[in-house]
Protein backbone atom coordinates (compact mmCIF):
# COMPACT_ATOMS: atom_id res chain seq x y z
CA UNK A 1 0.00 0.00 0.00
CA UNK A 2 2.95 2.01 0.37
CA UNK A 3 3.55 4.15 -2.73
CA UNK A 4 7.34 5.43 -1.35
CA UNK A 5 10.31 2.98 -0.86
CA UNK A 6 10.79 4.91 2.48
CA UNK A 7 11.49 7.91 3.86
CA UNK A 8 13.23 7.60 7.39
CA UNK A 9 15.68 4.88 7.97
CA UNK A 10 18.66 4.34 9.95
CA UNK A 11 21.64 3.67 7.91
CA UNK A 12 23.45 -0.31 7.83
CA UNK A 13 26.02 0.75 10.55
CA UNK A 14 22.89 2.48 12.42
CA UNK A 15 25.30 5.65 12.91
CA UNK A 16 22.86 7.70 10.62
CA UNK A 17 19.39 8.87 9.88
CA UNK A 18 18.39 8.54 5.85
CA UNK A 19 15.55 10.36 5.04
CA UNK A 20 14.01 10.93 1.31
CA UNK A 21 14.56 14.73 1.10
CA UNK A 22 11.27 15.75 0.25
CA UNK A 23 11.86 19.08 -0.38
CA UNK A 24 13.34 17.84 -3.99
CA UNK A 25 10.44 15.92 -4.94
CA UNK A 26 8.71 15.27 -7.44
CA UNK A 27 11.18 15.99 -9.36
CA UNK A 28 14.07 13.75 -7.95
CA UNK A 29 13.94 11.23 -5.39
CA UNK A 30 16.81 11.89 -3.78
CA UNK A 31 18.26 10.78 -0.25
CA UNK A 32 20.07 12.75 2.67
CA UNK A 33 22.38 10.77 4.84
CA UNK A 34 22.17 12.56 8.59
CA UNK A 35 24.71 12.74 11.08
CA UNK A 36 24.73 15.50 13.41
CA UNK A 37 22.50 17.11 15.75
CA UNK A 38 22.52 19.95 13.42
CA UNK A 39 21.41 18.21 10.32
CA UNK A 40 18.89 17.02 12.14
CA UNK A 41 17.70 20.26 12.80
CA UNK A 42 18.23 21.66 9.60
CA UNK A 43 16.21 18.70 7.89
CA UNK A 44 13.07 18.98 10.09
CA UNK A 45 13.28 22.79 9.94
CA UNK A 46 13.37 23.26 6.53
CA UNK A 47 11.01 20.17 5.79
CA UNK A 48 13.68 18.13 4.30
CA UNK A 49 11.05 15.63 6.64
CA UNK A 50 8.03 16.86 7.51
CA UNK A 51 4.23 15.75 8.78
CA UNK A 52 4.06 15.15 12.66
CA UNK A 53 4.08 11.31 12.56
CA UNK A 54 7.62 11.53 10.34
CA UNK A 55 8.78 14.30 12.29
CA UNK A 56 8.71 12.72 15.59
CA UNK A 57 10.36 9.39 13.90
CA UNK A 58 13.09 11.71 12.75
CA UNK A 59 13.39 13.04 16.13
CA UNK A 60 13.46 9.53 18.07
CA UNK A 61 16.28 8.60 15.69
CA UNK A 62 17.97 11.71 16.50
CA UNK A 63 17.72 11.77 20.00
CA UNK A 64 19.83 8.31 19.97
CA UNK A 65 22.29 9.73 17.06
CA UNK A 66 23.01 12.17 19.62
CA UNK A 67 23.26 9.83 22.70
CA UNK A 68 25.50 7.23 20.15
CA UNK A 69 27.61 10.54 19.95
CA UNK A 70 28.41 12.11 23.42
CA UNK A 71 28.04 8.42 24.97
CA UNK A 72 31.84 9.29 26.39
CA UNK A 73 31.57 12.56 27.28
CA UNK A 74 31.41 12.98 31.53
CA UNK A 75 28.45 15.62 31.12
CA UNK A 76 26.71 12.99 29.24
CA UNK A 77 22.65 13.65 30.49
CA UNK A 78 23.25 17.12 30.96
CA UNK A 79 24.11 16.94 27.02
CA UNK A 80 20.85 14.85 26.10
CA UNK A 81 19.22 17.40 27.81
CA UNK A 82 20.39 20.12 25.42
CA UNK A 83 20.18 17.69 22.75
CA UNK A 84 16.56 16.95 23.55
CA UNK A 85 15.39 20.62 24.02
CA UNK A 86 17.59 21.85 21.01
CA UNK A 87 15.63 19.42 18.75
CA UNK A 88 12.51 20.11 20.68
CA UNK A 89 13.06 23.69 19.02
CA UNK A 90 12.70 23.07 15.60
CA UNK A 91 9.09 23.26 14.82
CA UNK A 92 6.76 24.48 17.14
CA UNK A 93 3.04 23.12 16.68
CA UNK A 94 3.37 19.16 15.61
CA UNK A 95 3.05 17.56 18.81
CA UNK A 96 4.56 14.36 17.67
CA UNK A 97 7.98 16.23 18.09
CA UNK A 98 7.88 17.08 21.64
CA UNK A 99 6.41 13.44 22.54
CA UNK A 100 8.69 11.43 20.45
CA UNK A 101 11.55 13.16 22.18
CA UNK A 102 9.87 13.12 26.03
CA UNK A 103 9.02 9.15 25.15
CA UNK A 104 13.22 8.87 24.47
CA UNK A 105 13.97 11.04 27.46
CA UNK A 106 12.10 8.77 29.55
CA UNK A 107 13.74 5.86 28.51
CA UNK A 108 16.90 7.22 29.11
CA UNK A 109 15.57 7.92 32.66
CA UNK A 110 14.83 3.96 32.70
CA UNK A 111 17.77 2.84 32.03
CA UNK A 112 20.44 5.68 33.31
CA UNK A 113 21.80 3.04 35.57
CA UNK A 114 23.23 0.77 32.61
CA UNK A 115 25.86 0.48 30.60
CA UNK A 116 26.76 3.09 28.33
CA UNK A 117 26.46 0.40 24.94
CA UNK A 118 23.08 -1.25 26.37
CA UNK A 119 21.55 2.22 27.13
CA UNK A 120 22.09 3.28 23.47
CA UNK A 121 20.81 0.09 22.24
CA UNK A 122 18.09 0.89 24.30
CA UNK A 123 17.51 4.10 22.81
CA UNK A 124 17.66 2.62 19.48
CA UNK A 125 15.42 -0.03 20.01
CA UNK A 126 12.89 2.99 21.74
CA UNK A 127 13.08 4.67 18.21
CA UNK A 128 12.74 1.61 16.40
CA UNK A 129 9.50 0.95 18.38
CA UNK A 130 7.85 4.52 17.68
CA UNK A 131 8.37 4.21 13.98
CA UNK A 132 6.70 0.42 14.33
CA UNK A 133 3.62 2.00 16.44
CA UNK A 134 3.46 3.98 13.33
CA UNK A 135 3.46 1.84 10.49
CA UNK A 136 0.88 -0.09 13.34
CA UNK A 137 -1.35 2.59 14.02
CA UNK A 138 -1.51 3.88 10.06
CA UNK A 139 -3.14 0.30 8.96
CA UNK A 140 -5.61 0.86 11.81
CA UNK A 141 -6.56 4.06 10.28
CA UNK A 142 -6.69 3.09 7.21
CA UNK A 143 -8.94 0.32 7.56
CA UNK A 144 -11.33 2.48 9.85
CA UNK A 145 -11.20 5.17 7.33
CA UNK A 146 -12.23 2.89 4.59
CA UNK A 147 -15.49 2.28 6.70
CA UNK A 148 -15.96 5.72 5.66
CA UNK A 149 -15.82 5.16 1.66
CA UNK A 150 -17.97 4.16 -1.05
CA UNK A 151 -17.09 2.89 -4.65
CA UNK A 152 -16.30 5.76 -6.89
CA UNK A 153 -16.56 8.13 -4.25
CA UNK A 154 -14.73 11.96 -4.72
CA UNK A 155 -12.65 12.58 -1.53
CA UNK A 156 -11.07 16.57 -1.15
CA UNK A 157 -7.42 16.41 0.44
CA UNK A 158 -4.98 19.26 2.20
CA UNK A 159 -1.55 19.53 2.27
CA UNK A 160 -0.08 16.02 2.52
CA UNK A 161 -0.98 13.15 5.30
CA UNK A 162 -0.12 10.20 3.15
CA UNK A 163 3.00 7.58 3.66
CA UNK A 164 6.21 10.69 3.20
CA UNK A 165 4.48 12.15 6.08
CA UNK A 166 4.65 9.57 8.41
CA UNK A 167 5.76 6.08 8.39
CA UNK A 168 4.78 4.15 5.38
CA UNK A 169 0.88 4.26 5.09
CA UNK A 170 -0.19 7.54 6.05
CA UNK A 171 -3.20 8.96 8.08
CA UNK A 172 -5.68 10.59 5.40
CA UNK A 173 -4.00 9.00 2.35
CA UNK A 174 -4.03 5.55 4.04
CA UNK A 175 -7.38 4.51 3.70
CA UNK A 176 -7.40 6.34 0.01
CA UNK A 177 -4.61 4.36 -1.10
CA UNK A 178 -6.42 1.24 0.95
CA UNK A 179 -9.41 1.98 -0.82
CA UNK A 180 -7.58 1.84 -4.86
CA UNK A 181 -6.16 -1.87 -3.99
CA UNK A 182 -9.91 -2.86 -2.99
CA UNK A 183 -10.85 -1.66 -6.39
CA UNK A 184 -13.32 1.16 -4.87
CA UNK A 185 -11.42 3.41 -7.59
CA UNK A 186 -11.74 6.77 -5.46
CA UNK A 187 -11.66 10.31 -6.99
CA UNK A 188 -9.49 12.75 -5.13
CA UNK A 189 -9.25 16.64 -5.67
CA UNK A 190 -5.66 17.73 -3.95
CA UNK A 191 -5.42 20.83 -2.77
CA UNK A 192 -2.00 22.36 -4.41
CA UNK A 193 -2.03 23.65 -0.81
CA UNK A 194 0.31 27.14 -0.68
CA UNK A 195 3.12 28.64 0.09
CA UNK A 196 5.18 25.19 -0.01
CA UNK A 197 2.67 23.24 -2.18
CA UNK A 198 2.82 19.57 -0.31
CA UNK A 199 -0.37 18.99 -2.09
CA UNK A 200 0.81 19.23 -5.67
CA UNK A 201 4.44 18.54 -5.04
CA UNK A 202 3.50 14.98 -2.24
CA UNK A 203 -0.02 14.33 -2.88
CA UNK A 204 -0.58 14.23 -6.30
CA UNK A 205 3.23 12.42 -6.60
CA UNK A 206 2.41 9.85 -4.15
CA UNK A 207 -1.37 9.19 -5.45
CA UNK A 208 -0.06 9.13 -8.73
CA UNK A 209 2.25 6.83 -8.19
CA UNK A 210 -0.22 4.46 -6.54
CA UNK A 211 -2.71 4.58 -9.92
CA UNK A 212 -4.92 6.91 -7.59
CA UNK A 213 -7.28 9.16 -9.77
CA UNK A 214 -6.39 12.46 -8.69
CA UNK A 215 -7.44 15.96 -9.96
CA UNK A 216 -4.46 18.85 -8.63
CA UNK A 217 -6.63 22.17 -7.88
CA UNK A 218 -5.75 25.15 -6.33
CA UNK A 219 -6.72 25.93 -2.64
CA UNK A 220 -9.15 28.65 -3.64
CA UNK A 221 -11.06 25.98 -6.44
CA UNK A 222 -12.36 24.40 -3.39
CA UNK A 223 -15.45 25.82 -2.86
CA UNK A 224 -16.61 25.47 -6.58
CA UNK A 225 -15.10 21.51 -6.31
CA UNK A 226 -17.90 21.28 -3.75
CA UNK A 227 -20.72 23.22 -5.02
CA UNK A 228 -20.65 21.03 -8.29
CA UNK A 229 -21.31 18.12 -6.13
CA UNK A 230 -17.77 16.41 -7.14
CA UNK A 231 -16.67 15.50 -3.32
CA UNK A 232 -18.19 13.43 -0.96
CA UNK A 233 -16.05 13.93 1.98
CA UNK A 234 -12.53 16.02 2.76
CA UNK A 235 -9.89 13.72 4.20
CA UNK A 236 -7.45 15.63 5.86
CA UNK A 237 -4.43 14.60 8.66
CA UNK A 238 -3.59 16.27 11.61
CA UNK A 239 -0.18 18.17 13.62
CA UNK A 240 -2.13 18.65 17.07
CA UNK A 241 -5.58 17.57 18.72
CA UNK A 242 -6.20 19.70 21.90
CA UNK A 243 -8.87 17.50 24.08
CA UNK A 244 -11.63 19.64 22.80
CA UNK A 245 -11.26 18.15 19.62
CA UNK A 246 -10.07 21.68 17.97
CA UNK A 247 -6.88 20.21 15.12
CA UNK A 248 -4.10 22.09 13.63
CA UNK A 249 -3.34 21.32 10.45
CA UNK A 250 -1.91 22.94 7.52
CA UNK A 251 -2.71 26.09 6.84
CA UNK A 252 -6.47 26.37 4.86
CA UNK A 253 -7.36 23.77 6.80
CA UNK A 254 -9.74 25.80 8.58
CA UNK A 255 -11.39 27.69 5.40
CA UNK A 256 -11.73 24.18 4.34
CA UNK A 257 -13.79 23.02 7.39
CA UNK A 258 -16.04 25.91 7.28
CA UNK A 259 -16.83 25.44 3.29
CA UNK A 260 -17.45 22.20 4.13
CA UNK A 261 -20.13 22.96 6.48
CA UNK A 262 -21.60 25.33 4.01
CA UNK A 263 -21.79 22.61 1.20
CA UNK A 264 -23.07 19.72 3.90
CA UNK A 265 -19.49 17.68 3.22
CA UNK A 266 -18.53 15.59 5.93
CA UNK A 267 -15.36 16.36 7.29
CA UNK A 268 -13.10 14.29 8.66
CA UNK A 269 -9.26 14.19 10.55
CA UNK A 270 -7.01 11.05 10.24
CA UNK A 271 -4.18 11.01 12.86
CA UNK A 272 -2.72 8.43 15.37
CA UNK A 273 -2.98 8.88 19.33
CA UNK A 274 0.48 10.18 19.60
CA UNK A 275 -0.73 13.72 17.47
CA UNK A 276 -3.09 14.08 20.47
CA UNK A 277 -1.93 16.73 22.70
CA UNK A 278 -3.07 15.45 26.85
CA UNK A 279 -1.72 18.70 27.63
CA UNK A 280 -3.81 21.26 25.57
CA UNK A 281 -6.98 21.81 26.72
CA UNK A 282 -8.60 23.63 23.30
CA UNK A 283 -6.95 24.84 20.62
CA UNK A 284 -5.90 28.19 21.64
CA UNK A 285 -3.31 26.54 23.37
CA UNK A 286 -1.80 25.25 20.42
CA UNK A 287 0.96 27.14 19.11
CA UNK A 288 1.00 27.85 15.67
CA UNK A 289 3.92 27.79 13.81
CA UNK A 290 4.81 31.29 11.22
CA UNK A 291 7.61 30.89 8.68
CA UNK A 292 9.88 32.93 6.82
CA UNK A 293 7.90 35.89 4.26
CA UNK A 294 9.78 34.10 0.96
CA UNK A 295 7.83 31.24 1.40
CA UNK A 296 4.75 33.84 0.37
CA UNK A 297 6.88 36.43 -1.95
CA UNK A 298 8.54 33.57 -4.06
CA UNK A 299 6.94 30.81 -5.91
CA UNK A 300 8.39 27.51 -3.75
CA UNK A 301 12.23 29.56 -3.59
CA UNK A 302 12.54 29.69 -7.31
CA UNK A 303 11.12 33.02 -8.49
CA UNK A 304 9.69 36.27 -6.47
CA UNK A 305 6.21 37.08 -7.09
CA UNK A 306 5.75 39.93 -4.90
CA UNK A 307 7.48 43.77 -4.80
CA UNK A 308 10.24 44.24 -2.50
CA UNK A 309 9.64 45.08 0.96
CA UNK A 310 6.39 43.92 1.20
CA UNK A 311 4.76 43.02 4.49
CA UNK A 312 3.89 39.06 4.82
CA UNK A 313 1.89 37.06 7.65
CA UNK A 314 2.87 33.72 6.79
CA UNK A 315 1.47 31.01 9.58
CA UNK A 316 2.16 27.40 8.53
CA UNK A 317 -1.21 26.06 10.53
CA UNK A 318 -4.58 27.55 11.50
CA UNK A 319 -7.15 25.59 14.24
CA UNK A 320 -10.68 23.76 13.14
CA UNK A 321 -12.63 24.77 15.61
CA UNK A 322 -14.23 21.06 16.64
CA UNK A 323 -17.86 21.90 15.94
CA UNK A 324 -16.60 21.73 12.02
CA UNK A 325 -14.91 18.12 12.25
CA UNK A 326 -17.58 14.75 11.48
CA UNK A 327 -15.61 12.62 12.86
CA UNK A 328 -11.48 11.99 13.88
CA UNK A 329 -10.64 8.88 12.72
CA UNK A 330 -7.62 6.87 14.92
CA UNK A 331 -5.71 3.77 15.67
CA UNK A 332 -8.87 3.29 17.78
CA UNK A 333 -11.54 3.59 15.46
CA UNK A 334 -13.64 6.69 14.16
CA UNK A 335 -14.53 8.89 17.08
CA UNK A 336 -17.58 10.80 16.97
CA UNK A 337 -18.28 14.10 18.89
CA UNK A 338 -19.04 15.12 21.67
CA UNK A 339 -14.94 14.75 21.18
CA UNK A 340 -13.67 15.75 24.66
CA UNK A 341 -14.97 12.19 25.71
CA UNK A 342 -14.40 10.29 22.36
CA UNK A 343 -10.65 11.52 22.12
CA UNK A 344 -10.12 11.02 26.49
CA UNK A 345 -11.71 7.34 26.19
CA UNK A 346 -9.86 6.19 22.85
CA UNK A 347 -6.49 7.68 24.88
CA UNK A 348 -7.27 6.02 27.78
CA UNK A 349 -7.88 2.47 25.48
CA UNK A 350 -4.40 3.04 23.86
CA UNK A 351 -2.69 3.64 27.02
CA UNK A 352 -3.99 0.95 28.92
CA UNK A 353 -3.07 -1.41 25.82
CA UNK A 354 0.23 -0.51 25.33
CA UNK A 355 0.43 -1.52 29.55
CA UNK A 356 -0.82 -5.01 28.43
CA UNK A 357 1.38 -5.01 25.60
CA UNK A 358 4.65 -3.89 27.70
CA UNK A 359 3.92 -6.42 30.48
CA UNK A 360 3.80 -9.37 27.78
CA UNK A 361 7.22 -8.08 26.19
O1 LIG B 1 4.36 21.80 7.32
P1 LIG B 1 4.12 20.33 7.11
O2 LIG B 1 4.27 19.92 5.69
O3 LIG B 1 4.92 19.48 8.06
O4 LIG B 1 2.57 20.15 7.50
C1 LIG B 1 2.03 18.86 7.48
C2 LIG B 1 0.58 18.80 7.71
O5 LIG B 1 -0.07 19.78 7.97
C3 LIG B 1 -0.04 17.43 7.69
O6 LIG B 1 -1.37 17.50 7.27
C4 LIG B 1 0.00 16.84 9.10
O7 LIG B 1 1.30 16.87 9.62
C5 LIG B 1 -0.51 15.46 9.15
S1 LIG B 1 0.61 14.30 8.44
C6 LIG B 1 0.03 12.74 8.67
Amino acid sequence: MSAVPYNVRLSDGADSLIILDQRRLPLEEAYLELHTREELFDAIRSLAVRGAPAIGIAAGYGYYLCAREDADKPDFFSRMDDAERYLASARPTAVNLFRALARMRACLKRNALSERNELIAKLRLEAEAIQREDVGANVKISEAGLTLMQPGMGVLTHCNAGPLATSLYGTALGPILLAQERGYAPKVFADETRPLMQGARLTAYELNRAGVDVTLICDNMAGQVMREGRVQAVFIGCDRAAMNGDCANKIGSASLAVLAKHYSVPFYIFMPLTTADPDTPSGDGIRIEERASEEVTELFFRSRIAPDGIKVYNPAFDVVDHSLITAIVTEEGVLRPPFDVSLRDALERSRSGAGDRSRKE
